[in-house]
Order: C-alpha cells, then sequence, then structure tokens
C-alpha cells in the first residue's frame, strides 16, 4: 500500500491547519497516512554559518522521513500573507540537504484561517515554491471561516458545501497517487 506523508507548517500545539491536515487525511482510503508534527523537526533560522558547522540533526531526519512517503498533504497556516517562519525556516534547511525533497511526488495543499480567505495567500504561496522543491500539486483546498465550518471536538468539517468541495480535491489526489 502506498504511503502519504502528511504536516502542516505550524509550530502551535493547537495548530488550526494540523486540524484540518487530520482530517482531510481521514478521507483518504487508497493509502496509509502517516502525520508529522514538524515541532519534532524544529531548527534554529537558517544561517550559513550553522550550515558550515552541519546541518541540524533534525532536519535530516525530517528528510529522510519524507522520502519514505509516495505523495504528501501539506496544510500551510498564513502570517501576514505567506506561509510562515516556522514552514519556510523548514523547507529552506530541507532545500539544503537535498534540492527537490519532494521527489515529483504528487501534494495535496490545504490551508485554512479564521478569516474568508482560509489562509489561500499562503496557499498560493507554497503552490508557487513547490517548483523549487519538486512537489506535483494534484489538488488545493482552503477552508474559509475554521471556527464557523469545522468542529473542532468531532475533527470534522461541517459546512456541507466544503466537505463537497474537499472530497473532490481528495478525488484529485487520490487519482494522482
Ligand atoms: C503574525 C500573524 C499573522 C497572521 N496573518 C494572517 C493572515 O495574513 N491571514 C490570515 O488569514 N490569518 C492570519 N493570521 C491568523 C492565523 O491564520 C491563525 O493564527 C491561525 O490559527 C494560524 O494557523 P495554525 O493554527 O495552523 O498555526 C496571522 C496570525 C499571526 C500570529
Amino acid at each position: 500500500m502506498k504511503k502519504i506523508i502528511a504536516f502542516a507548517g505550524s509550530n502551535s500545539s493547537t495548530s488550526i491547519n494540523v486540524q484540518l491536515v487530520k482530517y482531510a487525511s481521514s478521507l483518504i482510503e487508497q493509502a496509509e497516512v502517516e502525520f508529522l508534527d514538524l515541532r519534532d523537526y524544529d531548527a534554529p533560522i537558517y544561517s550559513a554559518d550553522i550550515e558550515k558547522v552541519g546541518i541540524p540533526q533534525p532536519i535530516k531526519n525530517l528528510v529522510s522521513k519524507l522520502a519514505e512517503g509516495d505523495a504528501y498533504i501539506i496544510g500551510s497556516p498564513e502570517h501576514n500573507g505567506s506561509l510562515t517562519a516556522f514552514m519556510k525556516n523548514t523547507i529552506d534547511w530541507a532545500s539544503r540537504v537535498e534540492a527537490k525533497f519532494l521527489g515529483g511526488k504528487p501534494v495535496l495543499l490545504l490551508s485554512t484561517s479564521g478569516g474568508k480567505r482560509g489562509a489561500a495567500s499562503s496557499l498560493e504561496d507554497l503552490n508557487n515554491k513547490m517548483k523549487y522543491f519538486a512537489g506535483e500539486v494534484a489538488a488545493t483546498f482552503s477552508l474559509g471561516s475554521f471556527y464557523d465550518t469545522f468542529d473542532k471536538e468531532k475533527g470534522v468539517i461541517t459546512n456541507e458545501e466544503e466537505k463537497q468541495i474537499i472530497a473532490e480535491a481528495i478525488v484529485q489526489f487520490e487519482k494522482a497517487l
């Protein structure tokens, strides 16, 4: 069975993007999904000086882990209209281990926020960067107004229209597996 690696670019213990990623993962039928908590792969802000001493071990571990995947589900929270500094730092470091660290494999990109646009700018930002890391974007989905459209207790989208849209994104993603 194929393996999907799922994670979100948040270092918050209450990340809403992690919740969306886990919900999307629960809809996958044709592969097993392993969730990575990116906080387990934390690294200092990229510095050429640190790199000269050595790439941080957690980043090496992350790149090895990612190589085990056949596809990826990536959630991208938004800070001031772009991906988070935490996410950017993680991918900058990862690219120093292996430039094309997503290996040309299929990616489902997700984002959410409390705002109506659901962190769509962050998703677009990450989508534009996928060419650097050889991520093949198969589908995207942004969930707007998270606190009105998602039940945090049950871990599910409650808005019927959004449920339909993410289900279609999952179909596209699974076709690419
Ligand atoms: C510094 C900062 C900037 C933010 N900028 C945006 C933004 O541009 N657009 C947006 O929709 N939400 C923005 N937010 C709100 C985040 O979407 C919200 O904190 C969300 O919970 C982050 O995702 P996470 O919980 O998965 O970490 C911002 C939050 C912070 C702390």
